[in-house]
């Protein structure tokens, strides 16, 4: 990283990765932002941007706003990710749901969960269709394509392998799965993102993505996902994530089993 002022450009850098996407990175993750963004403050340097300019630049710039967001979003994810929870989604969620089943993978990153919910759905022999929302265009991308690594297939159960088409060293997920599932780019804290699917939704998955909002974009993002929520649609959060009252303006807390999860209420 450059010497001059570097606190000064991390702290603006934090702000318009805020502004952009709700994503705050506080003081204690600041070093894992300078590591993420060291690439691209080189490379403005290397085509003879002035540290001063920078910000300004990337103000300005919106290809470079797009790059930043694929670089500071966390993309860790996985298929079949907390097995125990999507059993009880399928067990207690989906028989009170009617068809055609419309539901949301919000922060689906590479889109494994999408996937992994379209597979629930076909498994149950439920007519439905899945939205996979994310920020980040190259995950986005690599979602569209439907295809990981080999290493993948131990993610997901035996009795599911058969929606899957295993290559040398890939796995495909199959037509009849990718054509369940649609893939867009959509920012939790965009109103309009989520106007466009008023009241569309039986459930939403928001796992692990707004574990790195702070409490204003958090309240942003719940309100958003709302708006796409039917009245008593449900609201997914990893079963690491709970609600606390604050948050809750608008759902109520049901459990089933010993997951809680969060259905609009009407
Ligand atoms: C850790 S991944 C979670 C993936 C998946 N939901 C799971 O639990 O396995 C977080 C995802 O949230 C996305 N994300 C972060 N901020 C977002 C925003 N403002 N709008 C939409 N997606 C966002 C990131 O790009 C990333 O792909």
């Amino acid at each position: 990283m450059i010497d001059i002022e570097k606190e000064k450009l991390l702290d603006t850098l934090r702000q318009i990765i805020y502004k952009l996407t709700g994503n705050y990175y506080p003081d204690e993750r600041l070093k894992m932002l300078e590591y993420k963004v060291s690439g691209i403050i080189k490379e403005m340097i290397t085509a003879g941007k002035k540290a001063e300019d920078i910000i300004d630049h990337i103000i300005k710039n919106e290809e470079i706003q797009k790059k930043l967001i694929n670089l500071i979003t966390v993309p860790e994810t996985r298929f079949f990710r907390e097995m125990e929870q999507l059993e009880t989604i399928k067990k207690y969620i989906f028989p009170k749901l009617t068809e055609p089943i419309f539901i949301a993978s919000a922060g689906c990153s590479t889109g494994e969960e999408a996937y992994t919910i379209a597979m629930m759905l076909k498994d149950s022999k439920l007519i439905g269709k899945v939205v996979g929302m994310d920020i980040n265009e190259v995950a986005l991308s690599k979602a569209k394509e439907g295809k990981y690594s080999d290493k993948a297939i131990s993610q997901i159960p035996i009795p599911y392998r058969e929606f899957v088409e295993v290559g040398e060293d890939y796995i495909k997920i199959k037509d009849e799965i990718k054509k369940m599932v649609e893939f867009t780019k959509a920012n939790l804290i965009n109103r309009a993102d989520f106007e466009r699917f008023k009241e569309h939704f039986q459930i939403v998955m928001c796992r692990n993505v707004l574990i790195y909002f702070d409490k204003k974009s958090k309240k942003t993002a719940l309100e958003n996902i709302r708006i796409s929520l039917r009245k008593e649609g449900y609201l997914v959060l990893s079963s690491t994530e709970m609600l606390t009252s604050e948050f809750k303006e608008g759902f109520e807390a049901i459990r089933f089993d010993k997951f809680m999860f969060y259905r609009k209420k009407s």
